[in-house]
């Protein structure tokens, strides 16, 4: 580009002007399109247990391990009881929404209002589902 170009102004203002549309552009696109391009794949194919899974290691990893087992620094603190325990075992999955849901123990918040009873049940299958080898 010559000088004499850049020197018009009324030119450079466009050009500024320009450069700023792109810039605005640019920003709109990545607040409004990226997460719909993360969104696609989890709306069209993921599986429930992946979600699960991620709310799993989210919510509840920090206590019962990702394992399962209980065996973190705050699982060994309150006592958590691995999945593999007899005590843990003869719970029935209903018995494990009831208690996800509702919470147990003083330690233990229920889950029911921020995760809501189907992602409840579906983290359960999976928490359930670690004890298989
Ligand atoms: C702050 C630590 C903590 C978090 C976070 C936590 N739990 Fe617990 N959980 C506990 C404790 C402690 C107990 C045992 C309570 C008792 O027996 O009194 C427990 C008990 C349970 C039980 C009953 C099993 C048993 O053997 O007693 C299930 C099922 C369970 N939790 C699932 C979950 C799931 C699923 C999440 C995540 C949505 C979660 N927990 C998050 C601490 C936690």
């Amino acid at each position: 580009m010559d000088a004499r170009f850049l020197e018009r102004p009324k030119m450079k203002r466009l050009l500024d002007l320009a450069g700023m549309l792109l810039l605005y552009v640019a920003a709109i696109c990545s607040v409004v399109l990226v997460p719909q391009l993360r969104a696609t794949p989890a709306a069209g194919g993921a599986s429930p247990a992946e979600s699960a899974q991620d709310v799993y290691l989210d919510k509840c990893a920090v206590c019962h391990a990702k394992d399962g087992s209980g065996n973190t620094v705050k699982g060994r603190k309150l006592k958590v009881k691995d999945l593999r325990a007899p005590e843990s075992q003869k719970l029935s999955e209903t018995e494990m929404i009831e208690i996800v849901s509702k919470g147990k123990g003083k330690d233990m918040d229920g889950f029911e209002k921020e995760l809501g009873k189907d992602l409840i049940k579906q983290i359960v299958e999976y928490y359930r589902g670690l004890a298989k080898p």
